[in-house]
């Protein structure tokens, strides 16, 4: 005879009157004497599962084991449905039990939305934490947006290419995280901080338009928007485009993005209001305002631009890119964003007034994303080079961009959107790490395994490294 095939819990009510089998976890158990209820959880929800007494396995089932039920869909008497559960007006008539593993007291619940417990129990058990209702939510969705941005890009003549983590520095104005080299003691790979220069490299490729869904590696403190260590970022880069090409595209994305994956959710305004930098820090003293109409709503989706930022902020801090401390400027963006056409003279007579192509895409008070049209001659980008004060040392280090831009450069910009930020605010979380899977805890431990770790001696020995700390 052939085996019953498996079905998920919420498609039970499409069987009714037939026999199923259900694989899953004991989520809740109510022990009635004569019947025992097990509320039988898999990915897709949960259902009710009626043993009665002699099924004598099931007075041993405790939370959390993993079963395998044959039974019957029985619809629930009127007065035992459940509305709340959308497979409540059902019940399984359980007439087979395997048990597949069981499992010792969970150290936190699971049936809760988890934001009760402690972060570092969450963090060190989250393939449990991972079980919650929310947290299978969070995944789904970030699933769907992945997928979502995939399709539509690869609609459009995109392609997806990935570029090198074990690299050189890409300074986006963060720590680097390093990699000693073992075939070279002493010299050190870096990761990257976004695939900026890399993105740049394939439009001189003549790739013209590209994405990736990349991860990026910082070493700042974490906020509650912001990740320690890794995050994700949908990088676009795309040549022979203006400005509002750019604009256009990822404000398409991301609004048909935001209805297939948050039908619930309505958008403010559309199109995205556009605000200049200048407007936007005197109307909300904000570069990122949050113009919701009712910030209290959940439901609401409210995208801005922000555009014309200044080129250049002025110094404040002594150690950029961990350069020479005598600069007097640092990019607002990146050392690659174009300055304004119009402000070009400016360079030379009054920095500090040019304005660079750059883009931040906003959302309910968040920078979710950021990018810009890039400088393609190489005598701007050395021009630049001077004014954020690079040392002749530190341009050596860029040599091989400035090197690329003399065969032949098109015009060409992007856009980073952070993956994690952006669902972080959609979803209106508590904290950025609420949308990653397994995040790094704001002390900077991994998730589950702890790390970083000690190395040992031969390993270090390898590397040409000794500790010091
Ligand atoms: P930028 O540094 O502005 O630009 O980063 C772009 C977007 O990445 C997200 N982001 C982060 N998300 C979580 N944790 C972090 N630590 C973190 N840091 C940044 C934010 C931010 O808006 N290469 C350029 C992009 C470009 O010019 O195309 C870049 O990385 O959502």
């Amino acid at each position: 005879m052939k085996e019953s095939m498996r079905i998920l819990t919420s498609e039970t009510p499409e069987h009714e009157g037939e026999e199923v089998e259900l694989c899953g976890w004991v989520h809740a158990r109510r022990d009635h004497g004569k019947i025992i209820f097990i509320d039988l959880r898999d990915r897709s929800g949960l259902v009710q599962v009626v043993f009665s007494q002699d099924i004598a396995r099931a007075t041993e089932l405790r939370l959390e084991y993993v079963l395998k039920v044959k039974g019957a869909v029985k619809k629930r008497p009127a007065a035992m449905v459940n509305d709340k559960l959308p497979t409540g007006r059902h019940e399984i008539e359980a007439k087979t039990l395997e048990v597949l593993s069981v499992s010792e007291a969970l150290p936190l619940p699971v049936d809760t939305d988890g934001y009760e417990v402690n972060e570092e129990t969450r963090l060190k058990y989250r393939y449990l934490d991972l079980r919650r209702e929310r947290m299978q939510r969070n995944m789904r969705v970030r699933h769907a947006a992945t997928q979502f941005i995939r399709n539509y890009l690869s609609d459009k003549g995109f392609w997806e290419i990935e570029t090198p983590i074990l690299t050189k520095t890409t300074p986006e104005g963060a720590r680097d995280f390093l990699v000693p080299s073992r075939l070279q003691p002493g010299k050190f790979y870096a990761l990257p901080q976004s695939p900026q220069q890399y993105k740049q490299l394939l439009m001189v490729a003549g790739v013209e338009k590209y994405f990736q869904i990349a991860r990026c590696f910082r070493d700042e403190d974490p906020r509650a928007d912001r990740a320690y260590g890794e995050f994700t970022q949908l990088d676009v880069e795309m040549s022979f485009v203006n400005q509002e090409d750019i604009l256009e595209l990822a404000a398409d994305l991301f609004t048909k993005l935001a209805t297939v994956v948050f039908p619930e959710k309505k958008i403010t305004r559309t199109p995205w209001p556009r605000l200049s930098h200048k407007e936007a820090v005197s109307k909300y003293g904000s570069d990122k305002p949050d113009l919701r109409k009712n910030k209290k709503d959940p439901d609401e989706l409210a995208f801005a631009w922000i555009v014309d930022f200044p080129l250049f902020t002025e110094q404040t801090t002594t150690d950029f890119f961990h350069g020479s401390g005598s600069a007097k400027f640092a990019p607002s963006h990146h050392m690659f964003t174009a300055p304004h056409p119009d402000d070009i003279a400016l360079l030379d007579s009054d920095p500090t007034k040019v304005r660079g192509l750059q883009h931040d895409m906003v959302l309910n008070g968040f920078e979710v994303g950021g990018g810009s049209i890039r400088i393609h001659q190489p005598e701007v980008q050395e021009k630049i080079f001077d004014l954020i004060g690079f040392s002749a040392a530190q341009k050596k280090q860029f040599e091989h961009m400035l090197k690329a831009f003399t065969y032949g450069v098109p015009p060409h910009g992007g856009i980073a959107p952070g993956l994690d930020r952006f669902l972080y605010a959609a979803l209106g979380e508590k904290s950025i790490r609420e949308v990653m899977t397994f995040p790094a805890s704001s002390g900077g431990k991994t998730a589950v395994m702890d790390a970083p770790s000690e190395a040992d001696k031969k390993q270090l020995g390898e590397l040409g490294l000794k500790t010091i700390a």
